[in-house]
């Protein structure tokens, strides 16, 4: 197994290994290397629903694709319940999976949740010639280089995080449409997180879309959000993965945000996809 970083922001390519018959020794060394460079990429996987779902479990408990992101299976979309499929791909007009063909802003997985999932492990299964690369942010550095008057401003807030909208901003099917902040339902933050695993500092924005700052008026946290924003969208803290069939990748859901960029509705991407619960506590 051969671990080599990606670039100086976050993230590590795994060569040489194979998830589905991989030793309790590998594994743990896989976990750790996970919890320092935020991102694995392991590439030229083949595996199975099953094995994909094994591997997860080794990772943690697994969380469930909601009732209410129903698929029809089939043409490449997974048939076990643990398995969410992302993909554009419908079969007699019904979407095999989530989130389409549609970019999908920064955001961490279910944020508006109390307890978010710690991981999301994502496999690619068929992947157009180009379009959908996935990037991946890391909020401990984000974090680390803000400058210490933005933090001063921050450190003691708390966050609301929308449950309304889908990271591609379309209204869940069990959602209310939200016109203004006032509005929003979702489950609110400590804006610095401490993670359980690492006990590092990291920000812990979940997406831009309707977030606000609770303590703060509306258009004072408006004003602050964009600021945060715009220093953690800055490249020196992004790596960007152009997939390839057959790559995995795992992402903390902690410490990292991610975004996906469009692509054609006319090719096929077909992703499965296992979620982990967060059973650290900090
Ligand atoms: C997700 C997600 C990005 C992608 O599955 O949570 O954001 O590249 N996917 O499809
Ligand atoms: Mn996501």
């Amino acid at each position: 197994m051969k671990i080599k970083p990606i670039n100086a922001a976050l993230g590590a390519e795994v060569t040489g290994i194979n998830l589905a018959d991989l030793s309790e020794q590998d594994f743990q060394a896989l976990y750790d290397a996970w919890l320092h460079y935020c991102v694995l990429v392991v590439r030229q996987q083949s595996l199975t629903e099953n094995s994909l779902v094994s591997f997860s479990k080794r990772m943690g408990k697994l969380e469930l694709p909601p009732a209410s992101e129903a698929r029809v299976s089939g043409d490449g979309g997974a048939s076990l319940p643990e398995i969410w499929t992302i993909s554009n791909v419908t079969v007699k007009g019904k979407a095999i999976g989530a989130l389409g063909n549609l970019e999908a802003d920064w955001h961490s997985d279910m944020s508006y949740r109390p307890a978010p999932p710690a991981a999301s492990v994502l496999y690619a299964r068929e992947i157009p010639k180009s379009g959908g690369n996935t990037s991946f942010a890391n909020m401990y550095a984000a974090y680390f280089n803000m400058p210490e008057s933005l933090k001063a401003e921050i450190s003691r807030l708390h966050v609301r995080h929308d449950s309304a909208y889908t990271s591609v901003g379309t209204l869940r099917a069990d959602s209310r449409a939200v016109e203004d902040l006032s509005e929003v339902e979702g489950a609110i933050h400590p804006t610095i997180l401490v993670h359980p695993e690492t006990g590092r500092e990291a920000l812990f924005l979940g997406r831009r879309l309707n977030a606000s700052f609770i303590e703060l008026p509306n258009d004072v946290s408006e004003r602050l959000l964009d600021r945060v924003w715009e220093h953690c969208s800055n490249s020196d803290f992004v790596y960007e993965h152009i997939w390839e069939v057959g790559d995995l990748v795992i992402w903390d859901n902690r410490c990292t945000l991610h975004r996906r960029d469009a692509f054609d509705n006319g090719t096929r991407r077909v992703m499965w996809r296992t979620q982990i619960k967060n059973t650290h506590v900090a």
